[in-house]
């Protein structure tokens, strides 16, 4: 199977999850995109009553067109189940998320959400996080000092650019700083540090922070429970 054959069968296999009444909250990326297309279909043809909230505007862009009810985080009180893509998620479930710039809302959304579904293909495991690179979402004002700071602690910081070559922006209209710092040893200590940089809003290391994780494999999708 090729990869977005993997990434398809997650997705259907995360909707499963999904019960009637449930308030979902709808990650991010190329994998959520077949998950939240599978969970259209059962909105579609089951009759399935949901709410969503989601972690983009891309994502909320393409639920709605789907007929997927969208609430803000604000209007509701819990979220029951998020399902989430990721970029990489090493032996001790910790991941790495923010390749699609939207970690700073994912890692809200993920706060408020009872249980925690993460729907990656088999190439996103790993024994160690770290090669993807940190995604760091930083604020304009003073985000070349913070940068500066990165580049001294031998980070190895890269603006996100856009295809045009501005500086990529988030949904918050911040800007994303992606840390080349190989694989980590410590990824506990990298996030305190990272958390306490000031002009630093989130960081893309998610750490303790998913129940099950849905593996795209060759022979059907396998599910860890963290
Ligand atoms: C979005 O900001 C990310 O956290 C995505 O969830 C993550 O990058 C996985 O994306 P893909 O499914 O596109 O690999």
């Amino acid at each position: 199977m090729d990869q977005n054959e993997l990434k398809a069968q997650v997705g259907a296999e995360a909707v499963k999850y999904v019960k009637d009444g449930m308030i979902v909250g709808l990650g991010t990326g190329s994998t959520v995109r077949y998950m939240v297309d599978a969970l259209g279909k059962r909105v579609q043809e089951e009759g399935l009553h949901i709410v969503g909230v989601t972690t983009s505007t891309r994502t909320t862009k393409q639920a709605e067109s789907l007929g997927i009810t969208i609430k803000d985080i604000d209007d509701v009180d819990h979220i029951d189940l998020c399902i989430d893509g990721a970029d990489q998620v090493d032996d001790d479930f910790n991941g790495i998320k923010g390749g699609g710039g939207a970690l700073l809302w994912e890692k809200i959304v993920n706060n408020a959400s009872v249980k925690k579904i993460w729907i990656v293909d088999q190439s996103k495991l790993c024994h160690r996080i770290g090669a993807f690179g940190v995604p760091v979402e930083v604020i304009p004002f003073g985000a070349q000092h913070v940068f500066n700071r990165f580049v001294k602690k031998g980070y190895k910081p890269q603006w996100r650019m856009t295809d045009d070559n501005k500086k990529y922006r988030t949904d918050e209209n911040n800007y994303i700083i992606d840390l080349k710092v190989g694989e980590i040893a410590d990824p506990h200590a990298l996030a305190e540090d990272l958390i306490h940089t000031v002009g630093v809003v989130e960081h893309g290391l998610f750490l303790n922070r998913v129940d099950m994780v849905i593996v795209g494999r060759d022979n059907g999708p396998e599910v860890l429970q963290a």
